[in-house]
């Protein structure tokens, strides 16, 4: 239909006919001439009509936004003056000599330049949101990343397999999305939280090396970097260990950024131990282009009299730390530090006490802190020495539980790191390792694991019982710019290791063998030992496309509450197709459908 995309006519067109078909971005008339914005996903080219042309300026009259065209003409230089050196196709223009309406439209929803829409309008009139050029300029992006993610991973040997979407539960830690069975009455299948078991049970299989772009299911609460389905580049290894994996993951990330961003990553990456993590940055996804950095100082506070802070010093559940914001006594007002310690309480801080350090030369008269009157010489002394506190700064401190302090005061740092602008350009990836083994749950009162029960420990059977609390997993992540955009393991390749890693989990034989028998056998027709990984696409490139939300680069996502809004999924089921799956709903329920409907 047509000879040429729009975006791609430019100065070496010129006296060249073109046929381009496009969406009418913009429609001008000046004195008797017609300008046409023609639009396609390659960009915007101007086309002018006069009216010599009588044919086509009679159906140029007619156009407005968004109207479907094919248009033929020919390629010049735009008058001298007029040219738009920004746009690529600005030297020249097409002066039109045909023109075909090959579909009118209404007056769209909204416009496409308008940045005020609000993302319901935008998601429920997808199809057009969509064609913003910001837009297709994300989904061009999304596409070439997986090409050269496929492209790497065959090259190094992975093989291309499909999994089953409709299986049995994965417990990968989120509720899952059932699917009833019509042909096994009153049984459902689970769709798949990651293809986790699939992809050992394809290295039994003799697979050796295993990807898939593979969508995921997880009914959990969400969050800007989250959606109920999302899209995993799935890998998996055999007869593997973590440096080698780690290794060729992060050539594949580098190797993906300098194609795409034409960005060198650092080679290698950092490798931090979660622990570490978690007491510099109070997270196990730093951000590490954020200064700001978390310190113990429970030693200095255990035996002062003031019990905010010497109750936790004293527990071993306890965490009291101090954050330094250099500067921050000068930048922060105190209405700020009310509205940061109303932050912190999100996370359960029952407060958010600080010093203010105006000139240290002069010790503690030079300091000012609503706590400084509960804070003997020496633990001021200790607090001012450690974090080397400078004139101006600003130290804020956590004291509660180490969950809590770490959740406040990890949170406070990366909102500083943006209000205060203390973030560093550029990309800063890591590798976080020696993760716990296991979890314990206050509210459920077990262990869990912290990534998933098929992570390999980095001890034997017999040590992993004596003291499953100090038991560190052979798991990764792979974080960059505080987000976590992959994370695998080596696996349990072996039965008995297996069982011993259910059993402390609280997972009784008859309960293993039911969810994960298949496993367990398998595991025992000769398994080679394995690892993999699995990235979060959708993050990945909401990343490298500077996208603010997941959101931006799902063609059709989910809102907030798990609904989409262009299709009105997920709606209710007619009678029929309910009896057929021998449902019944409860009367609640079927009573608030009637009358929505
Ligand atoms: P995990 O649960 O860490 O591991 O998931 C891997 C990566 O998937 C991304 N991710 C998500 N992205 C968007 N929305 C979500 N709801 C969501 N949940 C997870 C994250 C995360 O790092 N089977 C293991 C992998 C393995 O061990 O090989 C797994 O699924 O970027
Ligand atoms: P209070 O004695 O509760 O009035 O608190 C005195 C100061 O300590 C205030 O600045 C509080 O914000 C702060 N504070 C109270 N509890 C905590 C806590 N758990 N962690 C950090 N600061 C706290």
């Amino acid at each position: 239909m047509r000879s040429h995309y729009c975006g791609q006519v430019n100065e070496s067109f010129i006296t060249q006919e073109v046929t381009l078909c496009g969406w009418v971005h913009r429609r001008r008339d000046h004195g008797g001439v017609i300008f046409i914005d023609l639009r396609d996903r390659t960009g915007l080219v101007q086309v002018v009509i006069d009216p010599d042309t009588e044919q086509a300026f009679a159906l140029a009259e007619k156009v407005r936004t968004e109207y479907v065209l094919k248009i033929t003409g020919k390629v010049r230089n735009r008058p001298e003056g007029t040219e738009n050196p920004e746009m690529p196709t600005g030297m020249i223009e097409v002066l039109g000599k045909e023109l075909d309406i090959l579909n009118a439209a209404e007056t769209p929803p909204f416009q496409l330049d308008d940045e005020t829409v609000n993302e319901e309008h935008r998601l429920r009139y997808r199809y057009i949101d969509l064609r913003r050029p910001l837009m297709q300029e994300r989904f061009q992006m999304r596409a070439k990343a997986n090409n050269i993610l496929r492209n790497y991973l065959d090259e190094k040997g992975f093989l291309e397999i499909e999994t089953p979407m409709l299986t049995k539960a994965t417990p990968e830690g989120a509720r899952d999305y059932l699917v009833p069975s019509r042909t096994h009455e009153g049984d459902f299948f689970a769709l798949p939280q990651s293809p986790q078991l699939f992809k050992q049970l394809l290295m039994m299989s003799g697979m050796d090396r295993y990807y898939q772009i593979v969508r995921c299911f997880r009914d959990e609460d969400l969050r800007a970097d989250r959606q109920p389905e999302f899209t995993q580049l799935d890998i998996e290894m055999s007869f593997t260990d973590e440096d080698e994996l780690r290794g060729i993951m992060e050539n594949m990330i580098r190797h993906l950024f300098k194609q795409v961003l034409d960005v060198e990553l650092p080679n290698p990456f950092p490798t931090m131990p979660y622990a570490e993590a978690m007491q510099r940055f109070g997270s196990d996804k730093p951000d590490m282009r954020n200064p700001l950095e978390i310190q113990d100082v429970a030693h200095l506070l255990q035996d002062i009299e003031f019990k905010v802070f010497a109750a936790p010093a004293k527990d071993p559940n306890g965490r009291v730390a101090a954050m330094k914001v250099p500067q921050g006594s000068k930048k922060l007002s105190r209405k700020q530090i009310d509205e940061y310690t109303k932050f912190v309480s999100i996370y359960g801080a029952k407060g958010l006490a600080y010093i203010k350090v105006n000139d240290v030369s002069k010790g503690r008269e030079g300091l000012q802190s609503p706590i400084l009157k509960f804070l003997p010489d020496d633990a001021v002394d200790g607090i001012v020495k450690l974090t080397a506190a400078e004139d101006g700064d600003l130290i804020f401190f956590g004291a509660d539980k180490t969950k809590v302090v770490n959740e406040a005061l990890g949170a406070l740092r990366l909102k500083l790191g943006e209000d205060l602008e203390l973030n560093e350009d550029g990309w800063k990836p890591l590798w976080v390792v020696d993760f716990p083994m296991f979890e314990w749950s206050d509210s459920d009162k077990r262990w869990e694991s912290l990534h998933h029960p098929f992570t390999s420990p980095d001890v034997d059977v017999s040590a992993l019982e004596a003291d499953p609390k100090a038991c560190l997993s052979r798991a990764y992540d792979m974080v960059l710019n505080g987000s976590e955009i992959g994370g695998g393991s080596i696996r349990i390749h072996k039965p008995e290791m297996q069982a011993a890693v259910f059993k402390l989990l609280g997972i009784g034989d008859e309960e293993a063998r039911e969810k994960f028998g298949f496993l367990l056998d398998a595991l025992k027709y000769g398994c080679p030992p394995h690892g993999g990984i699995a990235f979060g696409l959708d993050r990945l490139v909401t990343l490298m496309s500077g996208a603010s939300s997941i959101r931006d680069v799902i063609a059709f996502p989910k809102t907030q509450t798990a609904s989409c809004l262009l299709t009105s999924a997920p709606s209710a089921a007619s009678d029929a197709q309910l009896r057929e799956l021998n449902i019944k709903l409860r009367p609640r329920i079927k009573e608030s459908k009637e009358t929505e409907a």
